[in-house]
């Protein structure tokens, strides 16, 4: 494949992540340009996968910041943003940090990606139990979306990269598999 055919790809797996982001509100701005851009997506079926998800999220992120208060669009900008990360972390931990955690070389790695894990997961209570009308929320959504954007960026310019180095061809083809089937069946729980 050309350097060139593989550019066209990832730019239709970008676009296709940003579209189905603003499937949920039309009408509001994603300037995913205003957050920190990946060059790596890897092989597009593997990690490309995974980056094509963080496009997404980076897509509710920032239509999410275009929202105020307690209305429709951001109840369902928010849920859906929730229900995607979640099942996305589920899948990942499943499908490919456990098999980059079973590897000495990269065990940090996979404790530090599930670690953040945790701490996002916390920042998602914190807002889900804060009042949505009130303008300390979006402050604590900025918090979120912060910390959010550092855990892709790292796990686009350095775990998968270390990933992809490291792990055997079967580690590949499972997460392959497992990804897809894991994440549908997390977002449908
Ligand atoms: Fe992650
Ligand atoms: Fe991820």
């Amino acid at each position: 494949m050309t350097a060139h055919s593989n550019q066209i790809t990832e730019h239709d797996a970008k676009s296709a992540a940003i579209a189905r982001a603003k499937r949920l509100a039309p009408d509001l701005a994603a300037r995913i340009g205003s957050t920190p851009a990946t060059r790596f997506r890897g092989n597009p079926d593997i990690f490309g996968r995974l980056v094509a998800d963080h496009d997404e999220h980076r897509a509710l992120l920032a239509m999410i910041e275009e929202t105020s208060g307690d209305s429709p669009d951001r109840r369902r900008l928010f849920g859906e943003l929730v229900n995607e990360m979640q099942a996305h972390a589920a899948a990942e931990e499943q499908a490919l940090w456990s098999a980059v955690l079973r590897n000495p070389d990269t065990t940090e790695d996979a404790r530090h990606a599930v670690a953040e894990h945790k701490q996002i997961d916390e920042l998602i209570e914190e807002l889900q139990e804060a009042d949505m009308a009130s303008p300390g929320w979006l402050r604590r959504f900025a918090k979120l979306k912060d910390k959010y954007l550092h855990h892709i960026r790292e796990e686009e310019q350095e775990q998968f990269v270390a990933a992809e180095k490291h792990l055997s061809d079967a580690d590949l083809a499972h997460l392959r598999s497992v990804f897809n089937r894991r994440k549908k069946a997390e977002k449908a729980t």
